[in-house]
């Protein structure tokens, strides 16, 4: 049987356990969870302070960055209590700022690929700034994840958590209009970590925010995730041309490496020398998730790593979701707790709606228009 963390915690109450009998610190028992510390992490190169916070409730404890929101550090029980930071990062902010791969941070203005960094929208072609080959990626040269959040911790019945504000002006990246975000992150009671994306704008626009976590569930730095297990709900995928932008095909999984639609490890078949994998060097994906849009998260993936027993499932609003294996993981980067992340070290599971879907108009619309406010949510919940 797969227990959950409200299961784990309400037995033990039921036995009369102290939660730290479990190793999971004391966070849990109190009711609300712990109110978010502040703490100085660095300075910027022109002196700006980034601070981190550090959150915990249900058995979850969070790291956040107010440099590019990125969690710096996710703390998750194994089986046997034992806690591990199950996400890629560094410990200091240099690093973040010179060679990060967007370890654990906000993405926007568009998540993934804008194909020639080019889009024309209501009539106008807009340029974007290109920073992958020919292409824009990730929002560009100096995208949300470069930028200082203004943060606003909160407790709000049983949960704990952050608001995250940014905005964005008119024509920053090449993007039309003033994009005024805000991002919620919240630790629930029973641990579960949920996003709350909202954005508005004064001009047309495209959007398409998501969080860029690089998960290991048997810990950072602890070797590869080929053995961790995943599941994917959904029957397509977006193929995509040699700069990693979708063809505009729906590609069926079946008979594929694609298909995750059972469980298996993710080492299973990423050397099957499927034309697609060859061109990424592994997975890097996006999957047309069977349940479409809904208007609330629905669950989307699970992953499971069978060493420490701690899996991770993911609901979402979204259309899609990219799986990322690590590939350009090199072996350069030395991470948070002193070792080298080399290729398959981790891998991102990214809610989103479907790349280049400015050029592509047989996918769902990533437009926003003012007087709108986009919205999403995806709730990452975990277990042992
Ligand atoms: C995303 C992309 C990958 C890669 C990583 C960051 O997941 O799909 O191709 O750019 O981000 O390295």
């Amino acid at each position: 049987m797969e227990l959950n963390r409200r299961t784990v915690i309400a037995g033990a109450a039921a036995a009369g356990l102290a939660a730290t009998t479990l190793g999971t610190g004391s966070a849990e028992a109190a009711p609300g969870g712990r109110k978010p510390v502040k703490e100085l992490f660095g300075k910027l190169a022109d002196g700006t302070k980034v601070h981190r916070w550090s959150l915990e409730n249900g058995g979850t404890r969070l790291k956040v960055l107010s440099w590019g929101g990125v969690v710096q550090s996710l703390e998750l029980p194994d089986r046997h209590g034992h806690y591990a930071n199950v996400s890629l990062g560094f410990d200091n902010i240099d690093d973040y700022v010179a060679k990060t791969p967007y370890f654990g941070a906000l993405i926007g203005r568009y998540g993934n690929r804008i194909g020639k960094g080019r889009f024309t929208l209501d009539g106008t072609a807009y340029q974007l700034s290109v920073n992958d080959g020919v292409n824009s990626l990730h929002g560009g040269t100096k995208g949300f994840d470069k930028r200082v959040w203004d943060v606003e911790p909160f407790t709000k019945g049983s949960d704990v958590g952050l608001h995250l504000y940014y905005v964005s002006i008119d024509g920053e990246m090449g993007y039309p209009g003033t994009l005024r975000t805000k991002v919620t992150y919240t630790l629930t009671r029973d641990g579960d970590w949920r996003i709350d994306y909202e954005a508005t704008t004064d001009k047309a626009t495209v959007v398409n925010l998501t969080s860029h976590v690089y998960w290991n569930l048997a810990g950072e730095g602890s070797g590869s995730i080929e053995n961790h297990e995943l599941a994917i709900a959904a029957s397509r995928y977006t193929p995509t041309d040699s700069g990693l932008i979708p063809t505009g095909e729906l590609a069926k999984v079946s008979g594929t490496p694609f298909d995750f639609r059972r469980a298996k490890a993710i080492g299973r078949d990423i050397r099957a020398a499927h034309p697609q994998q060859v061109t990424a060097k592994g997975y890097d994906h996006n999957w047309v998730l069977d349940k479409g849009i809904t208007a609330r998260p629905e669950h989307v993936a699970t992953l499971r790593d069978p060493s420490s027993g701690r899996t991770l499932s993911i609901a979402s609003d979204q259309p899609g979701l990219q799986f990322y294996s690590g590939n350009f993981l090199d072996g350069t980067l030395v991470g948070t707790g002193g070792r080298v992340y080399r290729q398959g070290d981790a891998l991102c599971l990214e809610t989103q709606h479907f790349p280049d879907s400015p050029n592509q108009p047989s996918f769902p619309s990533t437009v926003l228009r003012p007087g709108r406010t986009y919205r999403t949510s995806t709730v990452h919940s975990f277990g042992s």
